[in-house]
């Protein structure tokens, strides 16, 4: 199968292109194809002749976009929608990739993670123009959007721009006191998990269309920092915070657990974030001294 990757530098793109190892893939980096170039995109799907296009370019600059709304806008949601029309003209696949942030978020721990079927309600310009890119995505009836939340995975030489968890792994290791919030509640998503659960749906023709796609489970940053913590075998100099004291340009949802009940439903089920945070953690080489899940 020949596969066309966009934004092939980025994380979630490193993890779906070992994913796709064994598929014909044409992987371009911002360097080779800017989304937003309609006439290079669709100079770059004809050249290719793709079965399936894999969107993973995206602007993630969550605060900057606050100030920069036309340039999110553009990855975000129309670049999408030119991906969607190449797709359509050469009969390939799309996959392209949400956001949790496009649900307001705005409810309690107890509240029940968010489904396909939940009304979004973005807060920031970053969640919108992620909103409006899943809508142009979802008019291609051969689409899957996979939404994704709180992405890890970076190996520990990583050079570049930090995801949450990778921050709080090198202030830990660093033994330094780690900020974390104790009102946001999250799903994190370990990019392997999400490559393979793409590959899934792919290989198994499932219906297109919207997907949660999380590890399963839920917790505060505050939890999760704690887990990693208990995983690492250090102890924990946390510093509980709250949304309302950080003066960040873009809101942030404190409710964004996401159920995976419809990726099961396909045949594919998320493993446990604590399961993926200790894989993870392994595979950095940062060796975890406890079990996933058990008590120290
Ligand atoms: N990271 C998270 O926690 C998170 C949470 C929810 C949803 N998501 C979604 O998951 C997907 C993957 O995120 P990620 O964490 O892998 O992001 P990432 O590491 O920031 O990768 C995005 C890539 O897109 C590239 N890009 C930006 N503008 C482009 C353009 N005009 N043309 C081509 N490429 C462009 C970037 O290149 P440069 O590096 O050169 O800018 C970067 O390599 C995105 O759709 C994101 O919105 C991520």
């Amino acid at each position: 199968m020949r596969v066309l990757v966009t934004g092939a530098s980025g994380q979630l793109a490193d993890a779906v292109l070992r994913a796709f190892a064994d598929c014909d893939v044409i992987a371009h980096p911002r360097a080779t194809l800017d989304v937003t170039d309609s006439d290079a995109v669709g100079r770059a799907v004809d050249q290719a002749a793709p079965a399936l296009i894999i969107n993973c370019a995206a602007f993630t600059r969550v605060d900057d976009a606050e100030s920069r709304p036309a340039d999110a806008f553009a990855v975000n949601a129309f670049a999408v929608r030119t991906l969607a029309r190449a797709a359509e003209r050469r009969g390939a696949a799309l996959v392209h990739y949400g956001s949790d942030f496009v649900f307001a978020g705005l409810d309690g721990p107890e509240a029940e993670p968010y489904d396909e079927s939940a009304a979004p309600s973005p807060r920031s310009v970053y969640a919108a123009s992620k909103l409006v890119g899943d809508w142009f995505a979802l008019d291609y009836p051969r689409a899957y959007v996979l939404r994704v939340e709180s992405l890890f995975g970076l190996p520990a030489e990583w050079n570049g721009r930090r995801g949450s968890l990778e921050t709080i792994v090198a202030g830990l290791e660093a033994g330094r006191e780690v900020p974390v919030f104790t009102d946001r509640v999250v799903s994190p998503s370990y990019v392997v998990d999400v490559a393979a659960a793409t590959r899934h749906l792919v290989d198994a023709q499932a219906a297109a269309g919207l997907y949660h796609c999380v590890n399963s489970g839920r917790g505060t940053w505050y939890q999760v920092a704690g887990e990693v913590a208990r995983l690492l075998g250090m102890a924990a100099r946390l510093k509980p915070i709250t949304t309302a004291e950080t003066r960040l340009a873009a809101a942030r949802p404190t409710f964004s657990a996401l159920s995976n009940r419809k990726l099961a439903a396909a045949g594919f089920e998320m493993p446990a974030w604590q399961d993926a945070l200790q894989r993870w953690l392994a595979a950095r080489g940062s060796a975890p001294r406890a079990e996933a899940g058990t008590a120290i």
